[in-house]
């Protein structure tokens, strides 16, 4: 059975990553999605809130499964018995962090390959960071992220609403 593993810090998860997961879960037998539980970064969500926000996001597809990871993302592959990442590309400008991030990750594990899927043209703009800076003057995020997440959003920048 091929697992696939699409990391990420998904602070939070957008349609851009949803567009991903929906592709590369017809590619493997399992996708797993695993947010980085990552401490030193400053994430607007804690891991439990970006879980929730993912698990309500694929909640249609039936072999995904969500997970939180900590440290080195090659130790959490192996830990999955998997040799495959899945990256999304969005545009050139992502192409360096990315190429760096695989190289980095097969010279830590021989045996990792990273796949990269190009980000749905309709998506290739949406980061995010851009969702947050939108959602904190109150605009509209419908396009780029699910109503449950709109929601979240709305939550956190407006700490009146119960
Ligand atoms: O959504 P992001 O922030 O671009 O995801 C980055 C992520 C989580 C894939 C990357 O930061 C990561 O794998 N972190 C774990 C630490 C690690 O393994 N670093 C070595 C590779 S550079």
């Amino acid at each position: 059975m091929k697992t696939c593993i699409y990391p990420g810090s998904f602070d939070p998860i957008t349609y851009g990553h949803i567009d991903i997961i929906e592709r590369a879960s017809k590619i493997t037998d399992k996708l797993i999605v695993a947010v980085l539980n990552n401490y030193d970064k400053h994430s607007l969500f804690t891991v439990e809130e970006r879980l929730e926000m993912i698990k309500d996001s694929v909640k249609d597809f039936n072999n995904v499964e969500v997970e939180s990871f900590e440290g080195l993302l090659v130790d959490y592959v192996k830990s999955k018995d998997a040799q495959l990442i899945i990256r999304g590309l969005r545009a050139v400008t992502d192409f360096e962090y990315e190429l760096q991030m695989a190289q980095t990750n097969r010279e830590l594990y021989k045996d990792i390959d990273t796949i990269f899927l190009l980000t749905n043209l309709k998506y290739s703009y949406v980061s995010s960071s851009a969702v947050k800076q939108v959602a904190s003057f109150d605009g509209d995020v419908s396009k780029f992220v699910t109503p449950f997440v709109a929601d979240k959003l709305k939550r956190k920048y407006n700490k009146h609403i119960v």
